[in-house]
């Protein structure tokens, strides 16, 4: 006998109709669950398309029905039966298969399974520990299918657009060297180069400019990309990027071709409408209204500036921060007046967590504004106050002082939560905007050095260019973000494509000559035999997947992730290697890490 048993399976579970009614099918899948009722056996069998009801009646068909009577949930069937149309009291509304059922005349055990450690279903309240390391399990539930089915028609949907448009996929090296793009390299040691490391890369950047150089104007890759940084939900060690770059363009043009492909994505793979072309902000806008770079522009409470509104006053606190340069900003939580006083404790203790300097409240009561600071305001400036927050009776004001750089984050930060809290956010929104003129670098403090803010290969825009000497800071760069939701889903620039501009921006980072040759010769040299105006973007695959799908993590949209401390509990991966393998690789592990 062969390993199917002698079936052969003829159509999937999911897409049986009432149009099948009378016909002979073969299935195969797992018994999702059995229930034993009135003499029948009945059991949901589950395929990738979905779920059907067999039944087993012991009268007409009694070898299937002991069959039927051994299977446990997670045994692998095949079954041979007749669709038939269910009685009109039997029907499920619920299910999608819910009109019709299968009796089942013939049914093969295919394998047998070990009880599961939690349920093949959706919705399941369990650890996410468990659910990794059993992986193949968790991803045998309907919605993990889902969501890597919806993947899938992403990806596909991504090359049908670009293919149409002229992009030609390219694939472009794993082992390669250092790409700096701000986080720490994976390294690889080279056994046959002894003593030296490859790096795997951050990004195609350097590869797909090189692209641009020899002439291939339209590139794109769905790209691994890996990056030694601290995790959170919707970061990876490893992840994948739509990557893609384009010559003799300038940023509207890679703007618009953008948009357009990312309304066409949606449209295709979650029919959702998004309307082009998207607003576009300045970064200096978006932290100054958000207090954010990717602001979640689903709902409003922008930052309001009080420092006019104050100044003068004798509070200390304020008049300290305004003589310092700083502001005093604050969100008005509209309808929040009557917030419990406990509450607002807890939002002073949150603000500091954040690294906020304090926060002081203004509530406007039926009663008259309640609040810590009026006694410090003479009416006129509580008046201004009023005006400059657009404040009503029934409104909360939540205010700070301190320097921008410090004020706008966490005033960001206190945003998204208070809108969290009043269920503000509609999750049926989709908000896209393109934030623009990014600075082009800033200040490590640590380091002391300037650092591209996006990455060195970014032009600054031409009227700021002639400030790389004297006041990098004050440039801004031809750099620009596509936000969703409060999400970055990509990132791009127009690339400088001078040697001579390139040279300079490596200085300003405080690259030495010898460094920058060492590091990029070959790509600065290109630069000089013949090289296209250029740019490009990388999308975040598993952000915008994980946004479609609604889902909360990029894990679930990722088939084998790794947790928060890099690991893949399946695998087991990372793991020790034998000393054997460390000295072909001319490698000796010296260091012992502290506890
Ligand atoms: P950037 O570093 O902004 O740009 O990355 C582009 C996009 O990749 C996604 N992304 C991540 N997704 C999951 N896990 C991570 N650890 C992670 N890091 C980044 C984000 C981000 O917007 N070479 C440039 C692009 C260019 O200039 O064309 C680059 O890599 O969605
Ligand atoms: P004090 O008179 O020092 O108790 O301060 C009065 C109020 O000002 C308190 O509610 C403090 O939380 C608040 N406060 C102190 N520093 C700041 C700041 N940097 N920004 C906003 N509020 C502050």
């Amino acid at each position: 006998m062969d390993s199917m048993l002698g079936l052969k399976r003829t159509r999937r579970c999911g897409e049986l109709t009432r149009d099948d009614a009378g016909r002979e099918v073969v299935l195969c899948g797992w018994m999702a669950r059995r229930r034993d009722h009135g003499g029948l056996i009945f059991i949901d069998l589950r395929d990738r398309s979905g779920l059907v009801q067999l039944v087993f009646n012991p009268e007409t068909d009694v070898e299937a029905f002991h069959k039927a009577e051994t299977a446990r949930n997670e045994y692998v069937l095949a079954v041979r039966g007749i669709v038939r149309l269910r009685d009109a009291d039997t029907v499920n509304a619920n299910m999608a298969t819910g009109e019709i059922e299968v009796f089942g005349a013939e049914l093969r055990i295919l394998n047998a399974a070990k009880t599961p450690p939690f349920y093949i279903q959706d919705d399941i309240d369990v650890d996410e520990v468990l659910r990794l390391k059993y992986r193949y399990l968790d991803l045998r539930r309907p919605e993990m299918q889902r969501n890597l089915i919806l993947r899938h028609r992403v990806t596909k949907l991504m090359r049908d657009f670009l293919d149409r448009q002229g992009f030609i996929e390219v694939e472009t090296p794993m082992l390669t060297k250092s790409t700096p793009e701000g986080a720490r390299d994976y390294l690889v040691p080279s056994r046959v180069n002894p003593g030296k490391f490859y790096a795997l890369p951050q990004s195609p950047q350097i590869f797909k400019q090189i692209l641009m150089v020899s002439g291939f104007e339209r590139y794109f890759q769905i790209a691994r990309c890996f990056r030694d940084e601290d995790l959170r939900a919707d970061r990876q060690p490893e992840f994948t990027q739509l990557d893609i770059e384009m010559s003799f363009v300038d940023r509207e043009d890679v703007l618009t071709m953008m948009e357009n492909m990312v309304a066409y994505l949606f449209k295709e793979a979650i029919g959702a409408d998004v309307p082009t072309p998207f607003r576009r902000m300045s970064y200096d806008e978006a932290m100054d209204k958000y207090g954010s770079d990717k602001p979640d522009l689903r709902f409003g409470m922008e930052l309001a500036d009080l420092s006019d509104a104050v100044r003068g006053s004798s509070f200390k606190v304020f008049e300290a921060v305004l003589a310092a340069g700083g502001q005093v900003k604050c969100i008005n939580v509209k309808g929040y007046a009557n917030i419990p006083r406990r509450e607002l404790d807890g939002l002073v203790d949150y603000v500091g967590q954040l690294g906020g300097k304090g926060l002081a409240w203004l509530c406007y009561t039926a009663e008259g504004i309640k609040s810590p600071i009026t006694k410090f305001f003479d009416d006129a400036t509580v008046a201004r106050i009023t005006a400059a927050a657009g404040a009503q009776e029934g409104d909360l004001l939540l205010v700070a002082a301190d320097a921008p750089a410090a004020l706008n984050p966490v005033l960001g930060q206190l945003r998204l939560e208070m809108a969290r809290r009043l269920n503000l956010i509609d999750p049926a929104k989709l908000s896209f905007l393109w934030v623009i003129d990014f600075p082009m670098f800033e200040y490590d403090a640590e380091e002391k050095r300037w650092v591209a803010m996006h990455h060195m290969f970014t032009s600054p825009r031409d009227e700021d260019a002639a400030y790389l000497d004297s006041d990098p800071g004050r440039i801004k760069a031809k750099a620009y973000d596509m936000v969703l939701n409060g999400t970055e889903l990509g990132g791009g620039s127009i690339r400088i494509f001078q040697r001579e501009l390139q040279e300079k921006v490596l200085k300003a980072i405080g690259l030495s000559t010898e460094e920058a040759g060492e590091q990029f010769g070959f790509l600065l040299e290109a630069f000089e035999y013949g090289t296209p105006p250029h740019g490009g973007i990388a999308f975040g695959l598993d952000r915008m997947v994980m946004l479609m799908a609604g889902r909360p993590s990029i894990r679930d949209v990722i088939a084998f992730p790794k947790t928060q401390s890099a690991t893949d509990l399946m695998a087991q991966a990372p793991s020790a290697v034998s000393p054997r393998q460390l000295k072909e690789l001319y490698v000796k592990l010296d260091l012992v890490p502290k506890k």
